[in-house]
C-alpha cells in the first residue's frame, strides 16, 4: 500500500510545478545519465509543446533553488491484454493511462525518502487528472542500467507504493497502479 503524503514528505521540501526561471538544474545528477540530461537538455521544450508534465522538489519555494528531484508525467494507454486481472469485465481496446515519463532525484540526497514523496505526489496528481479526464491506471517502465542490484531496489521501491508487474512481452519491465487502488490509499 502507498504510505500518505505526510508520512514520507521530508522536512524542508516543497513539491512544485516546474519553472524553468526557478529551478536550477544545471548540478542536478541521479547517477544516471540520460535522466539528467532529460531534466537539462529536453524537459522545457517538451513541457512547452505539451508533451510532459513535470513537478520539482526544492528546498526553497520562492526563489532560485536547485533540483533535487523531480518527475513527469505525460498521458498513455495501454492494451487491455496487458492488464487482464484489471480488466476482466471491461471491453475497451485501449486502457487510458497516465505515464510516468521519469522520476529521479539527486545522488547528493537519494535514500532519504524524496522519491517516495514524489511518487506519492505523482500518485496523487493522476488520481486528479483522472477525475477530470478518465483513466484507469498508473503505469511505468522500470529503468534498466545494467546494475542487478538497483534495479532490485527500483522493483521494490514501486511495490511498496502498490505498484505490481504487468506481464508484458513488448515491455518487460513495466509496472501499473490502478486508479481505484490509489484512490483507496491516499
Ligand atoms: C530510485 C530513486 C528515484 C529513489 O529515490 P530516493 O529518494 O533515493 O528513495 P527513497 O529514499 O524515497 O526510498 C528509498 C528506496 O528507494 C530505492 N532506492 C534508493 N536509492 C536507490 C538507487 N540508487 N537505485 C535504485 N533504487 C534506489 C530503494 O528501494 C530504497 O529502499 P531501501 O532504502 O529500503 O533499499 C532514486 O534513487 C534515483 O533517482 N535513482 C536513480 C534514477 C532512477 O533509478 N530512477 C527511477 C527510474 S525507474
Amino acid at each position: 500500500m502507498p504510505k500518505t503524503q505526510e508520512e514520507v514528505k521530508p522536512p524542508s521540501l516543497f513539491i512544485m510545478k516546474f519553472n524553468k526561471a526557478l529551478h536550477v538544474r544545471s548540478a542536478f545528477s541521479c547517477g544516471f545519465k540520460p535522466i539528467g540530461n532529460f531534466l537539462k537538455s529536453l524537459i522545457s521544450e517538451q513541457i512547452k509543446n505539451n508533451l510532459v508534465t513535470a513537478w520539482v522538489a526544492v528546498e526553497d519555494s520562492s526563489s532560485k533553488s536547485p533540483v533535487k528531484g523531480f518527475y513527469a508525467l505525460n498521458a498513455h494507454s495501454i492494451s487491455q491484454a496487458e492488464l487482464p486481472d484489471l480488466t476482466k469485465k471491461i471491453t475497451k481496446e485501449n486502457i487510458p493511462a497516465v505515464y510516468l515519463n521519469a522520476l529521479a532525484v539527486d545522488k547528493s540526497c537519494q535514500g532519504r525518502g524524496i522519491g517516495t514523496a514524489l511518487m506519492v505526489h505523482a500518485i496523487k496528481k493522476s488520481v486528479e487528472f483522472s477525475e477530470q479526464i478518465c483513466c484507469a491506471v498508473i503505469v511505468l517502465d522500470v529503468l534498466v542500467d545494467g546494475d542487478d542490484d538497483a534495479f532490485m531496489r527500483r522493483i521494490d521501491f514501486y511495490q511498496t507504493l502498490g505498484f505490481k508487474n504487468i506481464e508484458s512481452i513488448d515491455y518487460p519491465h513495466r509496472m501499473y497502479l490502478s486508479i481505484a487502488d490509489a484512490r483507496v490509499s491516499l
